[in-house]
């Protein structure tokens, strides 16, 4: 798969996910082979003032092509300034969020809010095409809510003005994250562009993966919540595609594993504080289905130190695994 000029592994891709995604979590993403990861995303106006936290997503060093970063604003000019200083910092495409439901981010007319006032949407998107010389992308929802569902006349305005791919999460604004993704909308989004339309929403295993290409005739596919805790589900989903084999879940003894890299790496991008602190949720995920998860779950909350974590997980590992 291809947008613009960027060749991507393959149509399989990670969703950026905010608290998420962070370098971490896309070293083991691209590890399990997935296409294209995205970082979390970011405030094109806190880019422009050189925000510090900002600048710790921004952090793409040493990270493999193709990158995709995200980016969320309203003001036309500010978004275009907040890409232009992503494609510096190494995005191979910059991804413009207008999907976003949280009531900090659409009461300043950003995220989902950009899908009321689609001539104002369509001029940040030119603004950015005009701006940076990577591929522009837009991640958008089904509509702002089901009275107002306008994904596919926002796509064609969004080719129209020069975007190179659009990605649909099948949900209304208002749902935020509840009941289950159209997938209807993303087969008539594609039906209606010439550009890649990625599909999104509700893919767990890899047999959802290839309905959603199969019915939707979408380009390509993005994974957000199946994959936290389980990168597995990346490969899983490319061998299914490929030749329809499903690879075995990923053994108790691999997911601790693979949950303690997790966590060095997170240290070691982090700091040992942060790291260990961001990495509890992520840990509740890698150990969900596990026997007496819910107890582990509440020691590990109680540490802070990286060795008391690993010792932990060492547990876990004794008596599971
Ligand atoms: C914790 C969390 C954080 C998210 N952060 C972002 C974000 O920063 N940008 C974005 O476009 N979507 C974000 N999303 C939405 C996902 O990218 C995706 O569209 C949504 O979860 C639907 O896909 P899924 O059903 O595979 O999870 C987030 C979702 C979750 C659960």
């Amino acid at each position: 798969m291809k947008i613009g000029s960027v060749q991507l592994k393959n149509n399989v891709l990670a969703a950026p996910m905010a608290g998420v995604t962070d370098k971490a979590f896309r070293i083991l993403a691209r590890e399990a082979g997935c296409g294209m990861v995205y970082t979390e995303m970011v405030s094109a106006k806190a880019l422009t003032y050189g925000n510090r936290k900002t600048s710790e997503i921004l952090d793409l060093s040493g990270e493999p092509s193709p990158l995709a970063v995200q980016i969320f604003g309203s003001d036309p000019q500010v978004v275009a300034e907040g890409a232009d200083i992503a494609v510096k910092a190494g995005a191979d495409i910059v991804d413009i969020n207008m999907g976003c439901p949280a009531p900090k981010i659409v009461r300043n007319g950003e995220g989902a809010a950009l899908m009321l006032d689609m001539d104002l949407a369509l001029e940040v998107a030119g603004a950015v095409v005009e701006r940076v010389d990577v591929p522009v992308t837009v991640k958008m929802r089904k509509g702002w809510d089901q009275q107002s569902v306008n994904s596919v006349e926002m796509s064609v305005g969004m080719e129209g003005v020069g975007v190179s791919g659009i990605t649909v999460h099948g949900r209304t604004r208002d749902q935020f994250y509840a009941g289950r993704a159209d997938w209807d909308i993303i087969k008539e989004v594609k039906r209606a562009v010439g550009i890649p339309v990625i599909g999104n929403g509700d893919i767990w295993k890899p047999q959802d993966a290839r309905d959603m290409l199969e019915y939707t005739q979408c380009d390509g596919i993005m994974v957000g919540r199946g994959a936290m805790g389980n990168p597995w589900l990346f490969e899983q989903i490319l061998s299914y595609i490929r030749d329809g084999s499903l690879l075995p879940e990923p053994t108790p003894k691999e997911r601790i594993l693979l949950a303690g890299r997790h966590l060095r790496l997170a240290v070691k991008f982090k700091g040992e504080k942060k790291g260990v602190m961001e990495m509890r949720k992520h840990l509740a995920w890698y150990l969900k289905g596990f026997p007496g998860a819910s107890g582990w779950r509440n020691k590990i909350n109680q540490t802070d130190s990286l060795e008391a974590v690993e010792e932990l997980l060492g547990e876990i590992l004794q008596v599971t695994a």
